[in-house]
Order: structure tokens, then sequence, then C-alpha cells
């Protein structure tokens, strides 16, 4: 029988639950068992209760849980070898030769080390007489199946990340609440969202919600100019009559030589331009609550696919990382996917917006 251990790592996202589930429910129904890795890889690298044998009822009501039930964590053994090692015994010792994993690149790319790694891994757990070689003998390969779980939507290769539609939702909603506000007392409101370094939630929530002005990672403006470019816009739509200003700041807002622009400088610039001005950081709210349909069905989609994915596999065969692609869903090789992600980076320390853009998905379409 077929052992598979799904887990959720790195920050949290709507749709978590779902996708632990459709993995649970889909591993059961075609014959496998499937085990929960609770707390991340620490789960992976201390084993005991914190790798749990998972029945069809475990899942129940996890469609309409935001968080991951199943926990997560940053977890810094995972990063050594020897916690590594850990990890692999853990897994051979009950049988478990594949993982699912739902996650951001970071967590990704551990996946795929070790997968690289596993031989030489079960080698040493031989070598150390920690396992013989007829426990070892049928798990010499490991199979990865990456699922993209995080708010930011920041993996290539894929249009949507589970969690992302939800932390968009969430926002928009956030936002209408200020603006409320904001109508009011005719004030000016800067508005700090997540994103790490990816603008997605900035640049959709600002379109979802007709923000006056946003500031993204990947077209930033003119250093030593946007503040007179940003009092033009605003004091224009003042003098249409709207009675608010909403300026949406990317958590990794920069300027177009790298300095990164925060709600503070954004605030002064509104003020200067005569505005009451408040600033809000929506912070972990965005991360919070239930998933959106959209993350739920996407998330049950996906799981379902990791499930067959790793039925599928071979030792040849890349690590999948299970996208989204003009809604269809997809497998990708997931390194890739990774490493069109990193030079993304790249090209916006190179000062390459042009092409961070197009690096992006469809979403940062010009
Ligand atoms: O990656 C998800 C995310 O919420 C980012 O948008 C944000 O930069 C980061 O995680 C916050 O991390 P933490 O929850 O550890 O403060």
């Amino acid at each position: 029988k077929k052992k598979i251990a799904v887990m959720t790592s790195g920050g949290d996202a709507p749709g978590m639950n779902p996708a632990v589930r459709a993995v649970v429910r889909t591993g059961i129904f075609l014959g496998c068992d499937v085990f929960a890795v609770y707390e991340g890889y620490e789960g992976l690298v201390k084993g005991g209760d914190l790798l749990k044998k998972m029945e069809w009822g475990d899942v129940r009501s996890f469609l309409s849980y935001g968080g991951t039930n199943i926990g997560t964590a940053r977890c810094k053994e995972f990063r050594e070898r020897s916690g590594r090692l850990d990890a692999a015994y853990n897994m051979v010792v009950n049988g478990i030769d594949a993982l699912i994993v739902c996650g951001g690149d970071g967590s990704l790319t551990g996946a795929d080390l070790f997968r690289s790694e596993w031989p030489s891994l079960v080698e040493e757990l031989v070598t150390s007489g920690r396992l013989t070689e007829k426990e070892v003998a049928s798990h010499k390969h490991l199979t990865i199946v990456g699922l993209v779980g995080s708010i930011d939507n920041d993996m290539s290769c894929t249009d949507a990340t589970i969690g992302a539609y939800s932390a968009l939702e969430r926002i928009s909603e956030m936002v209408d609440f200020i603006d409320a506000t904001a109508k009011s007392h005719s004030r000016a409101f800067v508005v700090e969202v997540m994103g790490r370094h990816c603008g997605w939630l900035g640049l959709m929530s600002g379109l979802s919600t007709g923000a006056d002005f946003i500031f993204i990672p990947e077209r930033p403006p003119k250093a030593g100019q946007w503040q007179e470019d940003l009092k033009t816009v605003c004091r224009r739509h003042r003098e249409k009559g709207r009675r608010k200003t909403v300026v949406i700041v990317s958590e990794g807002a920069i300027d177009d030589e790298l300095n990164p622009i925060s709600s503070e400088e954004v605030k002064d610039v509104l003020v200067e331009l005569g505005l009451d001005t408040r600033i809000t950081t929506l912070g972990h709210v965005q991360r919070g609550g239930t998933a959106v349909a959209y993350d739920r069905s996407l998330a049950t989609l996906q799981g379902v696919d990791a499930v067959k994915a790793v039925l599928e596999s071979t030792p040849e065969t890349p690590s999948p990382m299970i996208g989204v692609l003009e809604n269809k869903i997809v497998r990708q090789p997931l390194m890739e996917a990774v490493a069109i992600t990193k030079s993304v980076a790249t090209a916006i320390e190179n000062k390459d917006f042009d092409k961070a853009m197009s690096l992006r998905d469809s979403s940062f379409a010009e």
C-alpha cells in the first residue's frame, strides 16, 4: 500500500485546509494510507505524534476552516542535513516515501533538496546502523509534489497560489470599510498590504477598490519624482469631487533606485497636500478567515491532482508543482517554477522592471 504524507509549511494561507482534506480523501479513495505531518518540517524531523495516519473523518469540515489545522512552522533543524536525516528516518520507519507539501517557494525548494539528497540520507541511515538494508530496500526514492499555498501569489508558472484570492477579498472588504470612514471625514488613508516582494495583492486590491494610487515593487515610481506625481493624481481626483483618498502600498514597495517606500513617507506627502491622513496596516487579518470559494475549489482540484501525480511519478520524473493556468490544473516542473520566481527578484535587483513584470503571471500584463 502506497503511503503518502501531506504537510503545510511556511506562512499559513486560506485554502490549506481544503488542500489537506483533498489529499487525505483522494489518497484513501485511491487505496493509499495518508499521513498528516503536523507543524510543517518540524513534524518530519521529530516524528512520533507529529506524524499521524489520517482517516476519512479526520478532515471533516476542513473546507470552511481558515489557516491550517495541521499547523505550520519555520523549522531551523530541517535546514541542516542532520535534521533531514532524522526526517528521512521518521519517514522510512513509517513506510512513507511520498510527500505532498503545500507552501511557498522556500518550503518547496526545501522539499526538492530533500528529494535530491534522499538516496544518500537513506544510505547514511544504513551505514550508521539506524536502519537495516532490508528496512530501506523499498524506499530508495522519495516522491515530492508541491502545492503552492501563499497569500502573496508570488510563484511563477501558475496563475494563482492557494490563498491569494481570499487575502485579496479580505483586503478589498477592509478598504471598503475604510472608504466609509474616509468619505465621512473627507480623509486620506494609506493602506499597507502584504505580499512580501510581490505586488499582486497591492495591484489587484487597488484595481478592485478603485484606489487613487498604488505602489508595487514590479513597477516602481521614479525616485525623487513620485511625490509630485502622487500629489498631482490625488489633487486631480479631489478636484473632480472625490471626498476620500486611498493609496495602497505593498509591503515590498520601492522606487526605481530600489529605495523602500514606506507608508509613513506616503502619508507625509499626502499631509503636504493638505489632506488629513491616517495609515492602516492591515497585517495578519489578510491571512486569516476562511477561504473564498475560488481557493477552496482550487485547493480541492489541486489536492486531487497532487495524489494522482504521486501515483504516476517515477524516479525519473522531476518533482512536479501543481499549478493553474487559464483555468486548467497543470503540472509544472517544480524547480523550474522556483528558478523563474527567483529570477523576478534578480530582475528587480538589476532594475529590469519590464522583465520583472513579464516574468510575473498574466495578472501583471501591461
Ligand atoms: O508570505 C506570506 C506573508 O504573509 C507575507 O505577505 C508577509 O511578508 C509575511 O508572510 C509575514 O510573515 P510573518 O507571518 O512571519 O510575520
